[in-house]
């Protein structure tokens, strides 16, 4: 072999090296006793006198050459896997990686059905701050001043009048001073209360509120609109009861409970036996709240809704403990 063609082999058999057997034999290849360095050395016996000198001075290059690359190479191989430039030979037999694939965490995606829901009933998305006044989260909603929820045990205040909000339904309030009837959104949001966490109590969770207002809204309308609701959520078998309730921002107030998506309403362990699940509060818009963002009460009517979305969410899944929700434990949110 001619020089050039050597040196050209050369530098592509070290450049493919993985590690130091592939070098060795590299070495032996071009440097070893029947290597091509070698041969090109001992073929100046057999050269023309006048061009043995030339073909030394090429011998020796490439064997200078050859320990330099050669040299090179192991040294960036050197690291083994710490090394930028080693590969592990590939073994075809291992089990394939398992790609972590993302995915939204089981609230978002709850709060995503429920908003799919609820655009197809014609709602709205509003929303409103998390650092809320006071007022818009109790007062403008008819809450008494000494009602109990207003204390510090129950809020996490940030200043005399500025809070967490509690629940979703001031942006109610807020959707209300900026829009007239007729009207129909909902409100998906985080809340803040100053609870003592354990497995079905956290300081922070999730609602989604439903609001619609327009002249003659009845209860009929409310009934209607949460069958509806709560079928497309837990299955078109699901029936709905209300039972008589007290919230400050409606009147009639009701809990709704819905037949155990389980049991069927049969009873069961999931719903204590009882055949029902409560799922959510409603009722009729108050006539003060109208007041409060300047609506007449004599000509609007409206009803309101509001659930936790976490509460949905563990219902649904079977998921036992609220704080799961969020630890951001991979093995449990990859269930979902
Ligand atoms: N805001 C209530 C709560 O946090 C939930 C609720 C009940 C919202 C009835 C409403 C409603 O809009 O009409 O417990």
């Amino acid at each position: 072999m001619d020089p050039a063609s050597i040196e050209v082999a050369l530098r592509a058999d070290v450049a493919a090296c993985r590690d130091a057997s592939a070098l060795e034999a590299t070495r032996v290849k071009y440097l070893g006793r029947k290597g091509a360095v070698t041969a090109l050395l001992r073929s100046i016996k057999e050269a023309p006198p006048e061009r043995r000198r030339a073909i030394g001075a090429e011998a020796n290059r490439l064997k200078v050459l050859c320990e330099q690359l050669l040299n090179e190479r192991r040294s960036q191989l050197g690291g083994g896997d710490r090394n930028p430039f080693y590969r592990a030979p590939l073994d075809g037999s291992l089990p394939a990686f398992d790609g972590a694939v993302g995915r939204r965490h089981v609230i978002a995606q709850t709060i995503n059905e429920m908003k799919e829901i609820l655009l197809g009933m014609g709602y709205t998305p509003a929303r409103g701050p998390e650092v809320e006044l006071e007022y818009y989260n109790f007062q403008s909603l008819n809450f008494p001043e000494e009602h109990p929820s207003r204390d510090l045990q129950d809020t996490f205040y940030v200043s005399d009048d500025i809070l967490l909000r509690t629940h979703t339904s001031p942006v109610q309030v807020r959707y209300m001073e900026e829009h007239t009837p007729p009207l129909k959104i909902m409100c998906p949001g985080r809340v803040y209360r100053n609870e003592a966490v354990d497995q079905s109590h956290a300081a922070e969770f999730h609602q989604m509120e439903g609001l619609y207002v327009d002249t003659d809204v009845s209860m009929a309308d409310l009934r209607n609109d949460i069958a509806i609701f709560v079928q497309q959520l837990f299955g078109a078998d699901v029936q709905i009861r209300f039972k008589p309730h007290f919230f400050p921002f409606t009147e009639p107030s009701v809990d709704v409970d819905m037949t155990c998506h389980v049991c069927k309403g049969r009873g069961c362990a999931v719903c204590g036996q009882s055949g029902w699940i409560e799922i959510m509060g409603a009722g009729m818009v108050h006539p003060a709240v109208f007041r409060a963002v300047g609506y007449d009460p004599e000509r609007y009517t409206g009803f309101a809704f509001g659930m936790g979305v976490d509460r949905v969410a563990m219902i649904k899944m079977g998921i036992g403990d609220i704080r799961l929700f969020l630890e951001n434990d991979l093995r449990f949110l990859s269930q979902f």
